[in-house]
């Protein structure tokens, strides 16, 4: 691809609550940047009309997607890493419950699965013919969670294993890649909500 865009959801009720995963709606944060998004899209991506729109099937993504007058396809491999018995818990509750996950996770966040759940490497798996996909694209924009746009970024920005669990993402970002014959160059487009 020429150029590739990602964003993060707006902000979700879980977000705010520090809860993981689910399937929650925006907070009224979020539906400010869900309106923000498309003079973002129009000021930061030359020929946007060409723009296709990528969510996953959640809510928070497709209803941060919801202003965008662009062709839009939610693809259920773009969903957030599954986190099984964790999901709708708190970090602390998690390690209130799981110690030993707790701990397993710490010492190796890629390749540690949540009880019926994923690891971050089941989710470089799911993603590959996402990836495939995007590598033949010109004008996508892929509206993903947390960890999702962790492995994307890793992919085109050439990070290690280790590093990609821990890739800061920002809500209320949009990130330009443009790869190149060594690396990909990056610009991040903040909005202040
Ligand atoms: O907190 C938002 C979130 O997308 C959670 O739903 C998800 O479990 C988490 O981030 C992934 O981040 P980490 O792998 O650092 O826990």
């Amino acid at each position: 691809p020429k150029t590739i865009y990602f964003s993060r959801h707006g902000e979700s009720l879980f977000n705010v609550m520090g809860l993981l995963g689910g399937d929650s709606d925006l907070s009224a944060r979020g539906k400010q940047y869900a309106r923000a998004l498309p003079s973002l899209v129009a000021t930061h991506i030359p020929n946007a009309d060409r723009l296709t729109v990528w969510t996953s099937t959640k809510k928070r993504t497709i209803a941060t997607a919801a202003h965008l007058p662009h062709k839009k396809v939610a693809w259920k491999a773009l969903d957030e890493l599954e986190a099984g018995k964790a999901d709708g818990l708190t970090y602390e509750q998690v390690e209130e419950r799981f110690p030993e996950d707790f701990a397993n996770r710490d010492n190796d966040k890629y390749n540690y699965r949540y009880q019926d759940g994923e690891s971050y490497r089941d989710v470089v798996a799911r993603l590959e013919s996402v990836i495939m996909d995007l590598e033949r694209q010109d004008h996508v924009l892929v509206i993903g969670h947390q960890a999702i746009l962790r492995c994307l970024y890793a992919y085109f920005m050439n990070y290690s294993f280790e590093r990609l669990p821990y890739i800061k993402i920002p809500l209320h970002t949009l990130i330009q890649l443009t790869p190149g014959a060594y690396k990909c160059e990056e610009k991040r487009f903040k909005v202040d909500i």
